[in-house]
């Protein structure tokens, strides 16, 4: 690489810095923390880089708090969030798809001052086949006074920054802390995330609408019309299907192409599958900062106050035009 061109890059480190205005207090405190979520996001990419080398794919054996089978890889991308995000004596605990409870650090409240959500492994069940995964993450500040565990019930609209690595062709990282959503690759010969796509918009409107159709009967009714007008093109364009089975890896296709993706409450997830603190809200926070928008049915995801860190939710994100479609339909 050329003189110039080195000089041309932008790692995930510097942009941080560069936003560091959004966190007046936090004298690159930010910047070193999302440092442990890069590091483990590559440490997690050397595991699924070798995979098929390594006795890394696979069930664990164990069962989780979600009585799904973890995988090897959940185990182990868990360890490597909390392996790197513990060592930052600016986190004040950390919560995990893959923990009962948070991991709460002694730290005071000047020290400890930040939370961090987490699903460190999304699309469990890709992993042994080669199919896109990923590590969600969402940051809260720890609230001044009260005990850390009270205080991690926040609604996503307290999040100072969320955002995902995405296991793929290419590794990479989109995050925001509400000034835009940008997006990173992991450039293998530096070992660096390098800014790839600053200020992100999510299209108005298409090409794909992204569900699991085999549950559709199981949902309300007006789900299949949802889908009926969409194909029509009663909703915007003709809309394709798309559906990867890993949350963000449907989710980055959207905000990139558009349309929208959505997980309905059916007869066997009557509240919901997917989870309220470490799936949709970081992703609803990314969907709203690039001018898309993310619902239940009824409500904003980010106005919805957790009553629990495991908590599930229906979730309906993307662009604005499928998004507002469906939820006037749901309203009748
Ligand atoms: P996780 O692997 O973290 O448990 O998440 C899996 C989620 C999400 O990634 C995906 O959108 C959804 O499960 C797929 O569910 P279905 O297999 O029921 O379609
Ligand atoms: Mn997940
Ligand atoms: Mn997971």
């Amino acid at each position: 690489m050329t003189q110039k061109q080195q000089s041309m890059i932008t790692t995930v480190q510097q942009h941080i810095l560069q936003q560091q205005a959004n966190f007046p207090d936090a004298t690159g405190t930010f910047s070193w923390l999302l440092s442990g979520i890069t590091l483990a996001g590559k440490m997690i990419e050397a595991k699924i880089r070798s995979a098929g080398l390594t006795d890394i794919l696979g069930a664990y054996g164990n069962t989780n708090v979600q009585g799904e089978q973890q995988q090897k890889l959940d185990v182990y991308a868990n360890r490597a969030m909390e392996h790197c995000l513990g060592l930052r004596d600016s986190v004040a605990a950390l919560v995990s798809e893959e923990d009962d409870e948070p991991v709460v650090y002694n730290r005071d409240g000047e020290t400890g001052k930040y939370i961090i959500v987490f699903d460190p492994l999304d699309g469990s069940s890709n992993i042994d086949v080669n199919v896109n995964v990923g590590t969600i993450f969402s940051v809260f500040k720890r609230p001044q006074w009260g005990d850390v565990n009270s205080s991690v019930l926040q609604p996503g609209s307290k999040q100072v920054a969320a955002g995902y690595v995405l296991y793929g062709p290419s590794t990479i990282l989109v995050y925001t802390t509400g000034s835009g959503v940008h997006g990173f690759t992991l450039d293998p010969t530096i070992g660096a995330f390098v800014l790839s796509w600053e200020n992100m918009k999510m299209p108005e409107a298409g090409p794909y609408y992204s569900v699991n159709e085999a549950y559709l009967e199981e949902s309300a009714p007006v789900y299949t019309q949802f889908v009926h007008d969409m194909r029509s093109g009663k909703i915007g364009p003709k809309h394709g299907s798309r559906y990867i089975g890993s949350l963000v890896a449907d989710f980055h296709r959207t905000l990139l192409k558009g349309g929208i993706f959505f997980y309905p409450p059916t007869e066997k997830t009557p509240l919901g599958k997917l989870r309220l603190m470490y799936e949709a809200n970081p992703l609803a926070f990314i969907a709203e900062q690039a001018g898309g928008a993310a619902t239940n049915g009824t409500d904003r995801i980010l106005d919805i106050q957790p009553e629990g860190i495991h908590q599930r939710t229906a979730l309906a994100i993307g662009s604005k035009t499928e998004v507002e479609a469906l939820r006037s339909m749901l309203k009748g």
